[in-house]
Parts: structure tokens; C-alpha cells; sequence
């Protein structure tokens, strides 16, 4: 089953698949009730301890034959083989041909990776190195900006890996910000997400990171242009025409691979940070695309937040594969988008300070996994990439979890909470703390979700109320629906780190499974090709060439009008 060309397996031809197909026709109706019941240890025995993270994944509708089957799958996909030549630096990302080494951007100092004959973890250790010197002349205040004032904001203009992760770790990691810096996020194409993020904001303490792979996307020159012209702009109200020179050099530094743009764009290339093509934007937050981050929480817990990745990738490279959360992430992945059909995961922190962290996977799993050719360019045989979607615990409750609870539809979900809040200085009426009550909504939310509640129940209660018994459908909580339960000490640098890592490899394995390459993106460049074509003919103020298409034809037409164009 294995084409020796690409390595990419037809999954669904093998015979780990045609037995879990056989098996899930025996299960699919057994509720979790009776899953339970039929094996109170699993509760303790189906977890794994990752790092700091305990996985409780006995809330899903697998048994422990399910669990075993879904290991062979994973066996026959060849994940432990696929890891390890991952890890190892072969060019997985077989339509790039390129190596996919994000792992390689948290082995410590001491490791030993060549690879393509670069020794890769002497030239990450000297980015970072570069990064903490840099950072810490910033948070110092030896940094100085044009006319000599210290900065205190950094803004980081970036879009996709160069937004999201920075964005959403910032946020995730705000009780760790000391230092003086505070960061800003400028990623869309719209002006009014520059116009409010640069509001209020001094161009004389201002720093600007522009973040970008290639130093090529639209958004991110687009924004760039407009954040130099604002500086300049500024500076030149604030202080006057002779401050202009060596400005940019002062206030714009440069995160990206590709140096000659870099300097193209004005930005010296000595305030450049570098990295590599081995590492995909979305993938790229451990990289110097988190300068932004360092700048605010510091070389120390930035330290932090790579290792926290690194026990992970240590975990996933050396754990059996029953015993693997991340692989066993993936194989659940897979048994409800193959075998359930369920189209979709909600991705649920307990943890107001995780939520751009759903946000963030969108990206890391979708444009990975959505995809419908195979490595070898034949089309997939099963559905692919989940659609991850979520938002924090409680607001969540109040909004969609009806669905999750009474709809129609299977929603897996996982569930991430901590044992300590990032901070708790309410109590409630002296009763406990309020991450008390927050933690509580989470446990509720799994075991309802899990084991509902029965038409016979509600009735009982409501005869004991004396209450009509029309309402016992509308109330009857069906169950049956899978959780996730992650659980942590803290939100913490390294936990987070840990969080990210597990989704990272989870991705892959699902990708191994359905034998595509996660780790290129075409999708979006066509796109991407006809705004470029499109912005001229948006604003020429000439006949506009007509369109392929009577539907953008009529529509191009429409805007231009109403732009009096
Ligand atoms: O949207 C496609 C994409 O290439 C993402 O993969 C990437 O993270 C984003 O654009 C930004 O790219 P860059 O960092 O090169 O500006």
C-alpha cells in the first residue's frame, strides 16, 4: 500500500482501516453511559501526562479495542518512521522540497542537528542569542528612537504565522509582561486595524517589528508603507525635519527570510532576524517571528516558552505511540472526521487569556491539513482537515454550547483549563475564588456533554415537582458527546509552549495518516495573485477591463461606481 515514490499511504485501502470501519459499525451506537459503566478505571487508565499536561481522553466514544485498532492505523501509516525522518530534517514537505525542523527551533545549545550539511541548532542559537540582545536593550531603555526617547510599545506588522501566534501568545502570556514594553498587532489589509492600533500611540517611542517570511505579502508591505509613513510623518510634527534621517534604521526592524527585501523595503539588514525555509509561518512563533514577545516578557521566560515546546517534541518523539498524546489527539481527530463524519472541533480554554489561542489553531490546523490531494498528487480517499473553531469558557456557554449539548450535529471538543489562574484577587461573598467557579462550568461542561441526562430522570424530577411533562423532551439531555480534557498546573511560558507543541504534532500525525503534505499551502496563492491584479482595475479611473466572470464583472462594476470611479 505504501508508494515507495512518496511514502504516502491509501489509508483507506489498508486493513487497519477496513477493521476499524468494521468496528465502528459495532460501536457507534454504544452511549458513554454504558461505555462507562462497562469500564470504571478508564477515567484514570485513558490519560496521559505530557510534560505538565494531563490528557484525559477517556471521555470519547472509543473503547479500549477502538484505542488499539486506531494505534495499528497509525502503525501502518508508518507515524513513528514519518516523525523520526521529520525530526531528522528529511524534506518532508515534498511539494516545496523543503525540510519541515520547527522542532529543531527548541532543541537546547547543546544539541546536535546537521542538516543538509548546516549544523541548524548553532545558527538557531544565534538568532536567539541576537533576539535576547536585541530585546534587552529595548526593555533596558539603551535602545533609543530617533529623538532619544526610550521605546515602550513595539507593533508588530504581520499577517497569518506572522500575526497569530506572536498575537495570541502576547495576550495568553500578559501576566508575564514586565519590562516596559507592551506590543501592539497590525495584520489586516483593512486601515482601520493600523488606524486604531497605532491610535494613541507616540511614533517617538514606537518600535516597529514587520514580520514576514517572504517580505512579500500584500498586507504586510501594504501596512508597512503606511506604519513608516506614519512615523515619519510624526516624527516630523513632533521634532522637526532633522530627526528624519536614520529614523527608520531606529524605529523598524525586520523579522523574515529574505534579506534583499528586507533592505529593498529601507530596513538595515543589521536589525534584521533572521530564519529559515524549514520552518512554516504557521509553525514559526518559537522563531524570531516571536520577537514581539520576547520584547515584552524577556529573554528569561521566552527561554521558558521553547522548552515548554521541547518537552513535548521530546514526548512525541520518544513516548510509545499508545501512550503519545499527541498521536492519540490525532488518531481521535481522525475516528470522528472518518468514521462519525463529524466536520468540526471546538477548541474550549477555561482561560479568558487563551482566547485568540482558537484563533491561532484555525491557522496551524486548517491550512495544514486542508487539502485534497495526497503527497503524491492523487486525491485523497477520505475527508481531511477538521474545522477548528471555539472560544473561552463560560462566554462560550452562553452562546453555542446549546448546540454542542442538543443539536444535531457531532462536535468533538477539547477542553483546556489550569489548576491556578493567572490571577485571583476577587472572591465571591467569601465563598472561594472566582477561578473556582470558572473551573467548575469546566467540569460540569465535560460531564454533561458526556453522560446528559435521561427522558426517565427528568421526568422523575419533574413529578416530584409537580410540574406538566410536556417539557420532557425539550429537556432531555442526550450525551453521548466526546471531550478532551486538558488540564494544566498554570498558564505559563512553558505550558504554553507545551499546548502549542501538542496541537503542532497532532496536525502532523493526522496529516501522515491521510498521507498529505501539512506543511505547504497553495490554496492561498491564487487569491493572493488576483487581489494584485485586481487593485489596478479597482482604482484606474478608465473603463474597467472587463472580468472573467458576469458575477465579479457586475460587482467590480458596482464598487467602482459607488466609489465614483
Ligand atoms: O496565507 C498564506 C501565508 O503564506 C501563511 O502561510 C503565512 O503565515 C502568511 O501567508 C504570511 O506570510 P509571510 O510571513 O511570508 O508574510
Amino acid at each position: 500500500m505504501t508508494d515507495p515514490a512518496t511514502s504516502a499511504t491509501d489509508i483507506t485501502r489498508t486493513q487497519a482501516w477496513g477493521a476499524l470501519s468494521a468496528h465502528h459499525a459495532e460501536v457507534r451506537d454504544e452511549h458513554l453511559r454504558d461505555i462507562f459503566a462497562a469500564d470504571p478505571g478508564r477515567g484514570s487508565d485513558l490519560t496521559v501526562t505530557a510534560g505538565d499536561l494531563y490528557f484525559d481522553y477517556s471521555k470519547h466514544r472509543v473503547t479500549r479495542e477502538t484505542l488499539r485498532l486506531l494505534v495499528d492505523l497509525a502503525r501502518t501509516a508508518d507515524v513513528e518512521a514519518r516523525r523520526d525522518a521529520m525530526l531528522r530534517g528529511e524534506h518532508i514537505n515534498t511539494s516545496e522540497d523543503r525540510a519541515v525542523l520547527h522542532t529543531a527551533l527548541r532543541l537546547p545549545a547543546d544539541a546536535l542537528l546537521s542538516v543538509d550539511g548546516t549544523d541548524v541548532v548553532h545558527e538557531v542559537h544565534e538568532v536567539l542569542s541576537r533576539m535576547g540582545d536585541f530585546t534587552d536593550l529595548l526593555r533596558s531603555g539603551e535602545w533609543r528612537g530617533a529623538t532619544g526617547e526610550r521605546i515602550e510599545t513595539v507593533v508588530n506588522v504581520g499577517i497569518g504565522g506572522s500575526d497569530l501566534g506572536p498575537v495570541m501568545a502576547y495576550r495568553a502570556l500578559r501576566a508575564y509582561a514586565e519590562g516596559g514594553i507592551s506590543a501592539r498587532f497590525v495584520s489586516n489589509a483593512d486601515p482601520a486595524d493600523i488606524i486604531g492600533q497605532l491610535s494613541g500611540l507616540n511614533p517617538e517611542t514606537t518600535l516597529f517589528i514587520v514580520a514576514s517570511k517572504t517580505f512579500s505579502t500584500l498586507e504586510t508591505l501594504t501596512n508597512a508603507t503606511a506604519a513608516r509613513r506614519w512615523l515619519l510623518d510624526g516624527l516630523r510634527e513632533r521634532a522637526g525635519e532633522s530627526v528624519l534621517d536614520g529614523a527608520v534604521a531606529k524605529h523598524f526592524v525586520a523579522v523574515s527570510t529574505h534579506a534583499g527585501r528586507v533592505s529593498e523595503f529601507g530596513i538595515d539588514t543589521d536589525n534584521m532576524f533572521g530564519f529559515w525555509d524549514w520552518v512554516g509561518g504557521r509553525y514559526s512563533v518559537d522563531s524570531a517571528v516571536g520577537l514581539s514577545l520576547m520584547a515584552v516578557i524577556g529573554r528569561e521566560q521566552f527561554t521558558e516558552f521553547l522548552a515548554g515546546f521541547h518537552t513535548i517534541d521530546e514526548h512525541f518523539a520518544t513516548a510509545p505511540l499508545e501512550q503519545n498524546a499527541p498521536v492519540i489527539a490525532a488518531l481521535l481527530g481522525v475516528w470522528y472526521s472518518n468514521f462519525f463524519d463529524a466536520d468540526s472541533r471546538a477548541v474550549l480554554p477555561y482561560s479568558n487569556d487563551l482566547k485568540r489561542f482558537p484563533a491561532y489553531l484555525q491557522q496551524l490546523t486548517m491550512e495544514s491539513n486542508g487539502k485534497s490531494v495526497r503527497a503524491d498528487g492523487t486525491p485523497v480517499t477520505t475527508s481531511t482537515g477538521e474545522i477548528f473553531w471555539g472560544e473561552p469558557g463560560t462566554n462560550g456557554q452562553h452562546a453555542f454550547y446549546q448546540l454542542l449539548h442538543q443539536g444535531t450535529r457531532l462536535v468533538p471538543s477539547d477542553f483546556i483549563g489550569f489548576a491556578e489562574p493567572t490571577e485571583d484577587r476577587a472572591t465571591i461573598d467569601g465563598e472561594g475564588s472566582m477561578h473556582d467557579v470558572l473551573m467548575s462550568n469546566f467540569f460540569a461542561q465535560t460531564k454533561v456533554l458526556a453522560f446528559g441526562k435521561t427522558a426517565e430522570e427528568i421526568t422523575e424530577e419533574l413529578e416530584a415537582a409537580g410540574t406538566p411533562l410536556d417539557v420532557v423532551p425539550h429537556k432531555v439531555m442526550p450525551g453521548n458527546r466526546p471531550s478532551t480534557t486538558i488540564l494544566a498546573p498554570k498558564l505559563t511560558p512553558s505550558v504554553l509552549g507545551q499546548l502549542i507543541a501538542l496541537y503542532e504534532h497532532a496536525v502532523f500525525v493526522e496529516g501522515v495518516i491521510w498521507g498529505i503534505d501539512s506543511f505547504d499551502q497553495w490554496g492561498v496563492e491564487l487569491g493572493k495573485t488576483q487581489a494584485i491584479e485586481l487593485v489596478p482595475v479597482l482604482t484606474s479611473t478608465e473603463s474597467p477591463a472587463a472580468q472573467d466572470d458576469s458575477s465579479t464583472d457586475t460587482l467590480v462594476r458596482r464598487y467602482r461606481g459607488l466609489r465614483g470611479r
